[in-house]
């Protein structure tokens, strides 16, 4: 493999980023033990590699994600388009409810919880300002002006929105321009296809699929919740539990099959498939690991044909289990 190459470019609304980024959260939280040194060697691998848009929270950890990234990219800020998100009210006492007390989309809250990344980040502008979850109690128009004053502050380059239904995404959008939403999408799940991904190509709003890799499952390395720790986020996910990851293993069987036939991982086929959604669709697979950065890196060099996206298409009617829990589902706006 080279060692550098060049950023090939794809636009979220007007924000131009690497065809590809990196999800950092499980650098410090959700997925196994945290290995700082091998995950800051991740982030500088994955600039050498082209894939410069890096995606973390305020709520990862909560604050020791953005840290991480802060301290990978100190010296280097420039060679990264940042993304971070805000919409939790994060209390000072970690051990009540790991940290959290609930959504916040306060325009007071969109005012500190800036300051704090930009602080954690060590930088002075963040690249992309997601609303993380929309707060039923605050109007999504109060929460957007907000970020939006933090965009004429110079603190915010551009605007975004996760897990939101396309209802929200328009009152957004009326009042200052969304770059982006990030909404879980990859194979096994498929749901944003009938009204936000429409929505979003009617407005020029780019697309962040998270989750690209159903959290590891599509690759065929994680058969189930055995061997993660009892702390891993995947314990408490439908899809993972209950006799669900057994039949959801089909999908893995058909996607390794495609993958057998290109002499290519299953997780370059479902990250080749996400790529190939669209030039205003830029994923986000998360790795701790320069190895699975480097296979999932290639996978832009990955091109299938019609059989195999008419094989992969039959995949997300069949996944058993619903991709939260109760719990987290409740904060999805639809
Ligand atoms: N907006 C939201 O609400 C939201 C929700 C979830 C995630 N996100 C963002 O989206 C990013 C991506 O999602 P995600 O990390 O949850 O899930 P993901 O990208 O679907 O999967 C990540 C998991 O796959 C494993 N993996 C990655 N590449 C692999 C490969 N080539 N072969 C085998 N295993 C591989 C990783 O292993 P290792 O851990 O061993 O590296 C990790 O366990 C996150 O990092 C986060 O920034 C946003």
């Amino acid at each position: 493999m080279q060692n550098t190459v060049p950023t090939s470019i794809r636009r979220l609304g007007n924000l131009a980023v690497s065809s590809l980024g990196l999800g950092c959260m499980g650098m410090t939280t959700s997925y196994g033990e945290r290995d700082d040194a091998q995950a800051i060697v991740t982030i500088h691998r994955a600039r050498e590699l082209g894939i410069t848009f890096l995606d973390t929270a305020e709520v990862y950890g909560p604050h020791n994600n953005e840290e991480l990234v802060g301290r990978a990219i100190a010296g280097r800020r420039d060679d990264f388009v940042i993304a971070t998100k805000f919409g939790f009210r994060i209390t000072a006492d970690l051990k009540v409810a790991p940290g959290l007390a609930g959504l916040d989309g306060s325009p007071d809250n969109a005012r500190r919880a800036v300051e704090g990344s930009l602080k954690r980040l060590g930088t002075d502008v963040i690249d992309l300002f997601y609303l993380h979850r929309v707060d039923p109690k605050v109007p999504v128009e109060d929460t957007v002006g907000a970020m939006a004053s933090l965009v004429t502050a110079g603190k915010v380059r551009f605007i975004g929105l996760s897990e939101v239904g396309p209802k929200t995404i328009r009152r957004a959008h009326a009042v200052h321009p969304i770059a982006a939403v990030q909404s879980e999408y990859s194979l096994w799940e498929r749901g944003i296809e009938a009204e936000i991904l429409p929505t979003l190509r009617e407005l020029g709003i780019g697309l962040v699929p998270f989750c690209p890799l159903g959290r590891g499952f599509l690759t065929g390395t994680i058969t189930s919740t055995q061997g993660l720790g009892a702390k891993d986020f995947r314990q408490g996910d439908p899809r993972f539990r209950d006799g669900n990851a057994a039949r959801n293993l089909a999908a893995v069987e058909c996607i390794a099959a495609i993958a057998r036939r290109h002499g290519a991982t299953p997780a370059q086929v479902a990250l080749a498939w996400v790529f190939a959604q669209g030039d205003d669709v830029v994923a986000i697979p998360g790795t701790k690991r320069v190895r699975w950065l480097e296979e999932n890196a290639a996978a832009r060099e990955l091109a299938l044909d019609k059989a195999d996206f008419a094989a992969l298409d039959a995949i997300a009617g069949s996944i058993a289990g619903a991709r939260y829990n109760e719990h987290n589902m409740e904060m999805v706006d639809r």
